[in-house]
């Protein structure tokens, strides 16, 4: 579970000061499915990247279990990133250098308990694209190595920031329905940023943020298919 408690942000840029997240509070409890939805520069992003440890607070604890992150050094809270979490992000940061499969042992050479690389590959649909290129793949397909590559490390948690931001709703829906598979398959909690309200259908939480405060905070007794979710 985290637990993210009071906690402000603000970015100082010479003399103008920017309140990225104001007195946060919020749950995320393991195997839960969490959209966060919001305006741009709303603080969706500052609000990962805290979480995360990409960023530190400006004040406020954020907790994992019984680990204080934001008690951690930038060492322990590098090392902790590398053991527990993944990051899926709308660029999808691949080596254009290295094959598909290469651009995965990337991943899987972070862990000491990695999963199997061709194990992923047939789980992201992408086995007979193993030793082509990024260049080679569409857009929807490089994402799928990302989503391969930030799990190979087998993450408890996986952070995405607008994972479908560049992809068309027919390559969106097989991303969404992998993270999906994830959540409800192999119990990874799942934290996706999205500026698409439909994707919230599918979430267990959906946190609405405004002006660097959660607005409204919405619990769906029922989830809603991937592929069904109505897009736009
Ligand atoms: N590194 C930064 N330095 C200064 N201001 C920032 C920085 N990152 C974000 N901000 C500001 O913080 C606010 C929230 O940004 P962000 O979290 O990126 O919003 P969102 O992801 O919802 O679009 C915005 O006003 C943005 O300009
Ligand atoms: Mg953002």
């Amino acid at each position: 579970m985290i637990r993210i408690e009071n906690v402000n942000k603000i970015y100082k840029t010479g003399d103008i000061e920017t309140a990225a997240l104001k007195d946060v509070d919020l749950t995320i409890n393991d195997g839960a499915f969490v959209v966060i939805l919001g305006p741009s520069g709303s603080g969706k992003s500052t609000l990962l990247n805290v979480i995360s440890g990409l960023d530190t607070v400006t004040s406020g604890n954020i907790t994992f279990d019984d680990t204080v992150l934001t008690d951690l050094s930038p060492e322990q809270m590098t090392a902790f990133r590398r053991d527990h979490l993944g990051f899926i992000f709308q660029q999808y940061n691949l080596l254009q250098n290295l094959t598909v499969y290469e651009n995965i042992q990337i991943g899987a050479d972070l862990s000491t308990q990695p999963l199997g690389i061709d194990e992923l590959l047939e789980q992201v649909g992408l086995s007979p694209a193993r030793d082509k290129y990024p260049y080679q793949l569409s857009g929807g397909e490089q994402q799928r190595v990302s989503v391969a590559r930030s799990l190979a490390k087998n993450p408890s948690i996986i952070f995405c920031d607008e994972p479908t931001g560049s992809l068309d709703e027919d390559n969106s829906k097989k991303v969404l329905e992998l993270l999906e598979r994830l959540n409800t398959t192999y119990g990874k909690t799942v934290v996706v940023i999205t500026h698409n309200t439909g994707i919230s259908a599918m979430a267990d939480d959906v946190i609405k943020m405004n002006s660097g405060r959660i607005v409204e905070l919405t619990h769906n007794p029922v989830r809603q298919a991937a592929r069904d979710i109505a897009w736009g």
